[in-house]
């Protein structure tokens, strides 16, 4: 059983996030997609919210389940018989990034990070711009799903009224 981990923040989870996770199932028996659970850093979604569209998005792929962790990575594919790390790749900035990161990730515990090139179709997106956009009243139609669209107005209308 090959099982894999694609972890992230998904404030909220972008079609770019959807892209890399179905092209992981192909790859792979099984991939966790986690959402990291940062005690440090409020995002706009709570983790509750952000399983339940990470959820919503990938209930087509089979061998694909949804999770959330604290701490370090490398404990939780410790935890979970996990021997893969599947990152993204969008650009040269990304890469210096994550290249120290995966080999961190390595000298921790031997977990191998496997990167895959960002479809050109979604390599200028990110969750922050998706945000940025939705706080705007701009249209996300092409970046993330219905679901998460409609998420995102409901966040905003909910703290404009707050
Ligand atoms: O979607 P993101 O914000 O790019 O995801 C970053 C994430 C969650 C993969 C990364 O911050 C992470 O793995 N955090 C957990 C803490 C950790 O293990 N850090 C690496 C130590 S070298």
């Amino acid at each position: 059983m090959r099982r894999v981990v694609c972890p992230g923040s998904f404030d909220p989870v972008t079609f770019g996030h959807i892209d890399i996770i179905g092209r992981a199932a192909k790859q792979y028996d099984e991939v966790v997609a986690a959402v990291l659970n940062n005690v440090n850093k409020r995002g706009l979604f709570t983790v509750p919210e952000k399983l339940d569209m990470l959820r919503a998005s990938t209930a087509d792929l089979d061998n694909v389940r949804v999770s959330e962790f604290d701490g370090l990575l490398v404990d939780f594919c410790r935890a979970n018989g996990i021997e893969t790390i599947v990152r993204s790749l969008r650009s040269v900035s990304d890469f210096d990034y994550e290249l120290q990161i995966a080999q961190m990730n390595f000298r921790l515990s031997g977990v191998e990070t496997v990167f895959m090139t960002a479809n050109p179709q979604y390599s200028f997106l990110s969750s922050s711009l998706v945000r940025e956009i939705a706080q705007h009243g701009g249209d996300v139609s092409s970046l993330v799903t219905p679901y998460v669209q409609g998420r995102l107005r409901d966040k905003y209308e909910e703290r404009a009224g707050a």
